[in-house]
């Protein structure tokens, strides 16, 4: 969580810059540092690539101290990949995941160099052997596989599942590798397991393991052994303060089940590093009273934080500079024309007031990067700040950028 004082300050230095701003993303560096040296610490042991999951957060500032801690990026589109590539993460230490793979995707791959591409089908192989051929390089690719297991939490991030869209099945991994030299353009020696997001035991996390255990023994039996080893992400945070994701424990189970194996090791962490790392600093516009209920409206809406409306997540609400008395029921919620615009139905806080400010924590993964102009809102500016300094790091958008894409371009009918 960032320090009120310091969300106060963000706050205050935009206001100043921008009189129109009432809320905005504020990305603490400090705390963003020191989760991802934790994070290293962890798996120091461990010969591998922790390549941040980009889609938790791309802000270049992230993206810079991540790299600079010696963090990998784990891309999903292209635009993830031109990111990664623009915050100069080596080619080496970059990862494309995703379902949906295009020819964009595969040719740029085969153009720039990427270490490890993860398809998610057989099929999909055929796609980037025809895009390294045209360059005439050779491609590193690992398999999705659909491990068939269950994980807590909303099933809106469980992908691990024999139901989920993700990856194939250990089966068709086997074949794919066995007679991967009808692929000889691509060294496919990797396996992918992502189980889902969010989870704060490590129980699947260790089944999904010895699983690809299994297989790449599988695999080597065959005549086709593995090289790579990629467990995806997963660690969770704590939202409520009750429990969070044992990352050391993981690391040193992970490191005494696998020392010595020739594998090539690679994590993608996302939501653990970055989001106790941001918040989303809100004013509060109005109070309002109805039937003994406190509706509490704030300047940002489901199209800015979308995860309670979405997942039924919770973040922790709390206002910048609380005013005397007890706290008391309240239900806060956004300003956007849909019910489900409600942040926290039960919240429990302290008495508030029209342009007083508040934080809704933690929203440093899936915040910002899943926002929207729903509405016909404009995207929150982001600011970053560390013990020394403020900046603006993205500005916000105004009506006019809204309607900047806005075209009456006649298509010729072919
Ligand atoms: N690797 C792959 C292949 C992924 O699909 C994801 C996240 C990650 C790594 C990073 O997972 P993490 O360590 O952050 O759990 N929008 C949802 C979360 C979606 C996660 C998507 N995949 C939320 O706000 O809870």
């Amino acid at each position: 969580m960032i320090e009120p004082g310091r969300l106060r300050r963000a706050f205050e230095a935009l206001q100043h810059a921008d009189t129109h701003a009432r809320a905005c993303w504020v990305c603490d560096l400090d705390v963003l540092n020191a989760r991802a040296r934790r994070f290293r610490a962890a798996f120091s042991d461990l010969p591998h690539l922790a390549a941040y999951a980009l889609k938790a957060n791309a802000l270049p500032d992230v993206l810079a101290a991540l790299r600079a801690h010696g963090f990998g990026a784990d891309a999903g589109s292209l635009g993830e990949l031109e990111a990664a590539a623009a915050a100069e993460f080596a080619p080496a230490m970059t990862v494309l995941n995703g379902n949906g793979r295009t020819p964009e995707e595969a040719g740029w791959v085969a153009r720039k160099g990427v270490g490890l591409v993860n398809a998610d089908h057989v099929p999909e192989l055929d796609l980037l052997e025809d895009a390294a051929a045209r360059v005439g390089t050779m491609v590193r690719v690992g398999l999705r596989v659909n491990p068939g297991i269950e994980t807590p939490g909303h099933h809106y991030v469980a992908t691990g599942h024999e139901g989920a869209k993700f990856g194939i099945g250990p089966g068709e991994a086997l074949v794919a590798w066995r007679d991967r030299a009808r692929w000889p353009r691509l060294r496919l020696d990797g396996v992918h397991v992502h189980v889902g997001s969010q989870l704060l035991d490590p129980g699947p996390m260790a089944r999904a393991l010895d699983g690809v255990l299994a297989l790449a023994e599988a695999s080597a039996d065959a005549g086709a052994p593995l090289g790579v080893i990629n467990l995806g992400g997963g660690f969770g945070i704590d939202y409520s303060g009750a429990a969070e994701f044992p990352l050391e424990d993981w690391a040193r189970h992970l490191i005494a089940r696998v020392s010595g194996s020739p594998f090539a090791w690679v994590v993608e962490p996302g939501r653990w590093l970055v989001a106790p790392a941001g918040a989303l600093v809100a004013e509060v516009l109005w109070v309002k009273w109805r039937g003994g209920r406190r509706f509490v409206v704030l300047a940002a809406g489901m199209n800015d934080l979308i995860r309670p409306a979405l997942y039924g997540a919770r973040h922790r609400i709390t206002p910048l500079e609380p005013r005397p008395g007890e706290p008391a029921p309240a239900i806060v919620v956004g300003p956007v024309c849909e019910s489900a615009d409600v942040f926290d139905p039960e919240a429990l806080l302290p008495p508030l007031e029209r342009g007083d400010l508040v934080a809704l924590h933690d929203a440093g993964a899936y915040g910002a990067v899943m926002s929207s102009n729903y509405n016909g809102r404009g995207r929150l500016a982001e600011v970053v700040v560390s013990a020394e300094e403020v900046w603006l790091a993205r500005r916000s958008e105004r009506p006019a950028d809204l309607a900047a894409r806005d075209q009456t371009a006649r298509l010729p009918a072919r």
